[in-house]
C-alpha cells in the first residue's frame, strides 16, 4: 500500500555533473526500491546519435523542427526495471556511450526545441510515481515536485577515473585521468552556461559528495532518505 499521491510510489531526482554516478546510482536505487530508473541523459544520447547517424550536421541541430525530431523514431522502451533506447526500433543502448557521442550530446541538450520535444515523454514516465529519474534538469525543471531531490557532487578527477573504468579502460595513466576530466568538465560548463534548463543544484536538493563514498554506501544514504520521505519499498512486490 502507498502513503503517498502517487500510486507506484515517490518520485526521486537525481542531478548533477558528468560522471558523477547519478546513473549507476539511480539503476541500484531503483533496484531496492522495485522503482522504475529514468536515465534522461539517455535520451538525449539516442538522438544525438541518431542526428550524426542520419547525417544531420550539428550546425544544423538547433535549426531542429518537432516533425524532423519525430521522424527520427527515437523512442525509450519501457521494461519492468527500466528504458530501452530505440532508434528506428533498434536497440541503440551500445551506440550512445561512444566517444563521438560524448562529444556532441551537450550541444543537443543545449536546444530548447529538443528539450521540449523531450518533455511530455519524460513527465510521462513519472505519472505513477514508483521512480528515479538521473539527468540534469530533474529536480529543477522536469520534476519538481519530487518528494527526493539528491544533488551528487565528487571532485573532477575522481569523476573521471571512475568514468574511464567504466569503459573498462586498464592501466589508468595520471595523464588519461587528466584528460578525461577536462572533458567532463568541460561538458560540465556547456551544461551549466546553457539558457534553457541548466545544470543547477534545486534549492531543496539534498547535496551528496561522493568523492570519499563507496558505491554501495551512497546507494544506501539515498535509499535511506527514500523511505524517510515516504519511499514504500515495492521490491517484494516483484517475484
Ligand atoms: O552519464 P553522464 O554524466 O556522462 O551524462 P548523461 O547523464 O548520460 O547525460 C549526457 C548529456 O545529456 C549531458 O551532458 C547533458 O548535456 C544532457 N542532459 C541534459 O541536458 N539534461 C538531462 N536531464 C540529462 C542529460
Amino acid at each position: 500500500m502507498s502513503d503517498t499521491k502517487r500510486p507506484d510510489g515517490i518520485i526521486i531526482a537525481l542531478d548533477g555533473p558528468a560522471g558523477s554516478g547519478k546513473s549507476s546510482t539511480a539503476k541500484a536505487v531503483a533496484r531496492c526500491l522495485g522503482y522504475r530508473h529514468l536515465d534522461s541523459g539517455a535520451f538525449y544520447r539516442a538522438i544525438t546519435y541518431a542526428a550524426l547517424h542520419a547525417g544531420i550536421q550539428p550546425d544544423g541541430w538547433a535549426q531542429l523542427t518537432h516533425d524532423e525530431l519525430d521522424r527520427m523514431d527515437v523512442h525509450g522502451k519501457p521494461g519492468e526495471t527500466g528504458y530501452t533506447m530505440t532508434v528506428a526500433g533498434e536497440d541503440v543502448s551500445l551506440q550512445i556511450r561512444t566517444p563521438e557521442v560524448n562529444a556532441h550530446v551537450s550541444r543537443m541538450a543545449a536546444v530548447p526545441a529538443v528539450r521540449e520535444w523531450l518533455m511530455d515523454a519524460l513527465r510521462e514516465s513519472g505519472a505513477r510515481g514508483g521512480l528515479v529519474a538521473d539527468g540534469r534538469d530533474i529536480g529543477t525543471v522536469v520534476f519538481p515536485d519530487a518528494e527526493l531531490k539528491a544533488y551528487l557532487i565528487a571532485d573532477a578527477e575522481e569523476r573521471a577515473r571512475r568514468r574511464l573504468l567504466e569503459m573498462g579502460v586498464t592501466g589508468l595513466s595520471a595523464e588519461d585521468v587528466r584528460a578525461e576530466a577536462a572533458r567532463l568538465q568541460g561538458r560540465d560548463a556547456l551544461d551549466s552556461g546553457r539558457e534553457t534548463a541548466p545544470l543547477r543544484q534545486a534549492d531543496d536538493a539534498v547535496v551528496i559528495d561522493t568523492t570519499s563514498l563507496t558505491f554501495d554506501e551512497q546507494v544506501e544514504r539515498i535509499v535511506a532518505l527514500a523511505r524517510e520521505r515516504g519511499g514504500v519499498d515495492r521490491s517484494e512486490e516483484i517475484p
